[in-house]
């Protein structure tokens, strides 16, 4: 269970601006119902001074997607565009009091929602700007830019925390090691930024730069070295502890869509046969079998033919009523099972088929086996 902030609840329970913006000028859409959320934002800018005299949000996501539509929209209305554009996915997380770290990439989503509207105010196409960044994660459609935001934006260091900005490597896995790689790239050039913008600052002042004059590092004592030797040890066994959990993340993920699926056969299953349970009942009310059907002769040799074919492998067949459309029958014996039923009924109603010549329908009123025989 998620620990959600007064304020995300609040937003989640009366979302404001859950509205279709009329007029609305500048429209963001990001995200997919496939990867399980999505969101549009509509904004309507004055085009003379540019502020966003009205937002809007529709989305399709869990609770803290809908608070943190909400809260953007709120905090967005009456801003100028680029003003609006600073805004962070942080400043929506600390908007909504914080939101739980496996949520983040809900606050991510409202912020890709404002570039996306932005881009469509000004006639460019927000697709295109990630068009030349390689897709990084195929489950959830991200691609690497969006994780390089994510990484500079909020320090993240772990691919669990990528995870949580931005859904990538939340499920097969199989983009784990491509994600660790883009973290230690980005986290690399972000210290080498740091490191020139600090040197920068150092020339503007007048101070001597380090690197002119680099200090001889200083040979660590016997302790030291015990202790940092220890520090490694302990972070890689941290690493190992983490990539041992998001396997088994992966894992259980893996596990809860099969278990979906099949959920999913069984349903479809039961519907199939209710179906035809309600087709069979459909025979009880339409009286005896009717003789004055131009082709009842051909239906009764046919099935008559049948039972003598059938009865080889234990099985049988009786006529119960044939109308100008349908036919139905009784299967039993070993005619009778999932799979045996559906191929008997088929073969029958082929055989029916090619002597009438004409389409008719073969129904079976007999009781369905059950799906799983005790
Ligand atoms: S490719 Fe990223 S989780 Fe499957």
């Amino acid at each position: 269970m998620w620990d959600y902030s007064e304020k995300v609840k609040d937003h989640f329970f009366h979302p404001r601006n859950a509205k279709i913006v009329e007029g609305a000028n500048a429209v963001g859409d990001v995200g997919s119902i496939v990867c399980g959320d999505a969101l549009r934002l509509m904004l309507k800018i004055n085009p003379e001074t540019e502020v966003i005299e009205d937002a809007g949000f529709q989305t399709f996501g869990c609770g803290s997607a809908i608070a943190s539509s909400s809260a953007l929209t709120e905090m967005i209305k009456g801003m100028k565009l680029e003003d609006a554009l600073k805004i962070t996915n942080k400043d929506i997380a600390d908007y909504l009091d914080g939101l739980p770290p496996e949520k983040m990439h809900c606050s991510v989503m409202g912020r890709e929602a404002l570039d996306a509207a932005a881009a469509n105010y000004r006639g460019e196409s927000y697709e295109s700007a990630h068009a030349d960044s390689p897709l990084v994660c195929k489950c959830f459609g991200v691609d690497e830019a969006h994780i390089v935001r994510a990484i500079r934006e909020n320090h993240l260091t772990t691919v669990q925390d990528v995870t949580n900005y931005t859904k990538a490597g939340g499920a097969c896995g199989s983009c784990h090691e491509k994600i660790e790689e883009i973290i230690e790239r980005t986290l690399r050039e972000m210290a080498n930024d740091e490191a020139a913008s600090a040197e920068k600052d150092r020339s503007r002042t007048g101070e001597a730069s380090e690197k002119a004059v680099p200090e001889t590092p200083r040979e660590l004592s016997a302790a030291e070295r015990i202790k940092a030797e220890a520090d490694a040890e302990i972070r890689a066994l941290e690493e190992q502890m983490q990539r041992v959990r998001e396997e088994a993340q992966a894992k259980i993920a893996r596990a809860q869509e099969e278990a979906r699926r099949r959920d999913e056969q069984l349903r479809a299953a039961k519907e199939e046969e209710l179906r035809k349970a309600a087709e069979v009942s459909e025979t009880a009310d339409e009286g005896p079998v009717n003789e004055n059907v131009p082709f009842y002769a051909e239906v009764v040799r046919v099935i008559n033919d049948m039972k003598v074919a059938l009865a080889q492998d234990g099985g049988s067949v009786e006529l119960k009523k044939v109308t100008s459309e349908k036919v139905y029958v009784e299967l039993s014996g070993s005619c009778v099972g999932c799979m045996m039923t559906d191929m008997t009924l088929s073969w029958i109603q082929q055989q029916i088929m090619e002597a009438v010549g004409h389409y008719v329908q073969v129904i079976n009123t007999a009781a369905p086996a059950p799906l799983f025989p005790e």
